[in-house]
């Protein structure tokens, strides 16, 4: 019987399960939808049991599929990065809904840490800023507002973990409290030139260390799952953020190789191999990966709504059908027409970083319809990619003009995004043939470690080309589109 690798990804709006053979090829996926609850204007949740129901009852379809447990040489996680969770300990109970990495209610907790003066340490040691995205002041939020958990998380009775802990966990059956070093230096909390939690972090943000879990490298032995879940012990041997495994997917594995994800948002990586280069252009610097101790780095640009605005168009406005029919009606769109989309519906990430602002429409004329709305959405996705790009030069001369983008996540099967992006960026977009790069990353991760799959460089030989992009668009319609999309996001932002 074949082996296979088993890929959690636990995402921000499904959980699925992927096999991957030995050649590194998919041969089953189970996915499941899960519900967002959006308990107030920028809130965003998720139930955390019904998290581990969606990624339990994906994996045992997967599992199934590849002819049971035995035929499993190991597990790889990746997850929706900075969600938090804290639960009791001695239960495994969440002590509140999950708080997502989209979740703005910690603005103002940020705006008074940056007027006590602290954002220069949180960024020098986290290679973060201070904004909600990150854990630390979601982690503080839910110490301060459930009765009596702060004082239970000081006595060692509460954990915190994002999703891939809170699910290695459950998975342990309680035995594994750990993280791997790509989601725990996304928390804040980690000083990302040690790989260690921070004493000095953990004070400014108010978070007991007893609360935290183990950090670990990207593949590493995490524990057996428990022999009742799956029908026999699975062991799990690779996690990572879900950005930092579609990194590894994209075979991002040399300085100066840049991979983009199109799923709710957008996630633009930039290996800068072990230099770990300080953003001067409101970037994030951030852990690629981390493998036998040692730490490769990266800048990233972060985008809150990519697939998302399609999903608005869609669930929202119902004025698409199908996410897959909104590259045919940016095609037929208007050409006369400029209407713009700035899509801050949880405001702005890299690199304006402004949680107030909310989204704006600009250009609408009598004759404005879907399909110019489409156009915008996926235009705006875009514009922000070219924003992150310029922002990435600055601070790292290397990612200069031969930078090729490759791409993967939903919005990647779209043509006419993909040939868009490149006009817009002037650089060429490749489409690998794999384009389940998050969940191949995480496979790689646990098969590196069962010795299922060759070391990096051999592992980027099987790297291949589905399509690549070539920019094809003026100069000067080029500088028309941008200069209308940055007089946008500047009347969008929040006066300051
Ligand atoms: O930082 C958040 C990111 O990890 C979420 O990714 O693919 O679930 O939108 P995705």
């Amino acid at each position: 019987m074949a082996r296979y690798v088993l890929a959690i990804d636990q995402g921000t709006t499904s959980s699925r399960a992927l096999l991957f053979d030995r050649e590194a090829r998919v041969a089953a996926v189970a996915q499941q939808e899960f519900t967002q609850h959006f308990p107030r204007s920028g809130w965003v949740e998720h139930d955390p049991e019904e998290i581990w129901t969606g990624a339990v009852a994906t994996a045992r379809e997967a599992i199934a599929k590849a002819g049971g447990a035995v035929n499993i040489v190991g597990v790889g996680i990746s997850n929706q990065r900075e969600t938090s969770v804290i639960w009791e300990r001695a239960s495994g109970r969440p002590i509140h809904n999950a708080i997502v990495w989209q979740d703005r209610r910690t603005a103002e907790a940020c705006e008074a840490l940056r007027a006590a003066g602290h954002e220069a340490t949180v960024t020098a040691k986290t290679g973060l800023l201070l904004d909600p995205y990150f854990s630390a002041t979601k982690i503080a939020w839910m110490l301060d507002q459930v009765p009596g958990s702060r004082a239970r998380a000081e006595r060692g009775e509460l954990a915190f973990g994002t999703i891939d802990c809170f699910l290695l966990w459950r998975l342990t059956g309680g035995r594994v409290h750990a993280t791997d070093v790509t989601n725990a230096a996304r928390t804040c909390l980690l000083d990302i030139h040690t790989g260690q939690w921070d004493s000095k972090l953990l004070d400014i943000f108010g978070v007991p260390r007893a609360l935290l879990p183990e950090v670990r490298d990207n593949a590493a032995e995490f524990g057996d799952t428990d022999a009742d879940l799956f029908g026999g012990a699975i062991p799990i041997r690779g996690m990572a953020g879900d950005q930092q495994a579609a990194t590894i997917g994209q075979a991002c594995f040399e300085a100066g190789m840049l991979k983009s994800t199109y799923g709710t948002g957008c996630f633009a990586v930039l290996n800068t191999g072990a230099e770990c280069i300080a953003s001067k252009n409101r970037l994030l610097t951030t852990i690629a990966y981390q493998l036998g101790g040692e730490r490769t780095y990266a800048l990233e640009g972060s985008i809150f709504i990519a697939g998302a605005a399609v999903q608005w168009l869609r669930d929202g406005l119902k004025i698409v059908p199908h996410a897959s029919k909104t590259g045919a009606m940016a095609r037929g769109a208007d050409p006369e027409q400029n209407v713009v989309l700035v899509p801050a519906f949880v405001g702005l990430g890299a690199p304006y970083w402004d949680p107030d602002c909310r989204g704006a429409l600009y250009g609408l004329t009598r004759n404005t319809g879907p399909d110019e709305l489409a156009r915008a959405a996926l235009q705006s996705v875009c514009f922000q990619t070219y924003d992150l790009l310029q922002a990435m030069r600055g601070d790292w001369p290397a990612a200069g003009e031969s930078t090729v983008l490759r791409a993967d996540g939903g919005m990647a099967a779209c043509d006419w995004t993909m040939q868009r992006l490149a006009d817009i960026l002037d650089v060429p977009v490749d489409r690998p043939t794999v384009v389940e790069t998050t969940a191949l990353g995480a496979a790689y991760l646990a098969g590196l470690q069962s010795g299922f799959y060759p070391e990096p460089k051999q592992f980027a030989e099987r790297w291949a080309l589905d399509r690549r992009f070539t920019p094809s668009m003026g100069a000067e319609e080029r500088s028309r589109l941008l200069s209308s999309w940055h007089d946008a996001v500047r009347r969008t932002l929040t006066p300051r």
